[in-house]
């Protein structure tokens, strides 16, 4: 699968681990950015991986910054993007499972380098469990066409 991924300066260096890791399990990774640790803004970031997502240019999406909230906020505004932030393996694997989370976002100021690569190795090997999940999913797509 391709896998879209994206930091801001906090997640930088993190985000460099989270590509490797998805690589070795057999992914490609499109990396859009931020590429060095020169301060810039989350939202910028959160927007073209989710983009990627939602166009289907990628499958899923990753995004590391400081805390992983003000991506998840950012990406969540986008049409499609049901965006998460996780900072143990257990919401990562029922992220997955029960809601379908297309976009992990890890805190890397947060959520150290070891546990940070065990929950996106279990959310990306974890998969969408559908049944009555679905109906719960198709309820949250919904929201998008209300005001
Ligand atoms: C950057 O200082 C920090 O605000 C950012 O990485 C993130 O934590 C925002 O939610």
């Amino acid at each position: 699968m391709k896998i879209a991924i994206g930091s801001d300066h906090a997640g930088y260096r993190l985000k460099g681990e989270v590509a490797a890791l998805a690589k070795k399990l057999g992914n490609q990774v499109l990396d859009l950015g931020t590429h060095s640790e020169e301060s810039v803004d989350y939202p910028d970031f959160a927007v073209k991986v989710a983009q990627a997502v939602s166009r289907g240019e990628a499958g899923l999406g990753i995004l590391v910054c400081g805390t992983g909230l003000g991506m998840a906020i950012a990406a969540n505004k986008v049409r499609g993007i049901r965006a998460v932030t996780c900072g143990d393996t257990f919401s990562a694997r029922a992220s997955r499972e029960h809601n379908n989370a297309n976009v992990l976002c890890i805190g890397a100021r947060v959520t150290g380098g070891g546990l940070a690569l065990d929950i996106v190795r279990i959310w990306l090997e974890s998969e969408f469990q559908g049944g009555r999940h679905q109906r719960r999913v198709s309820k949250i797509t919904e929201i998008e066409s209300t005001k």
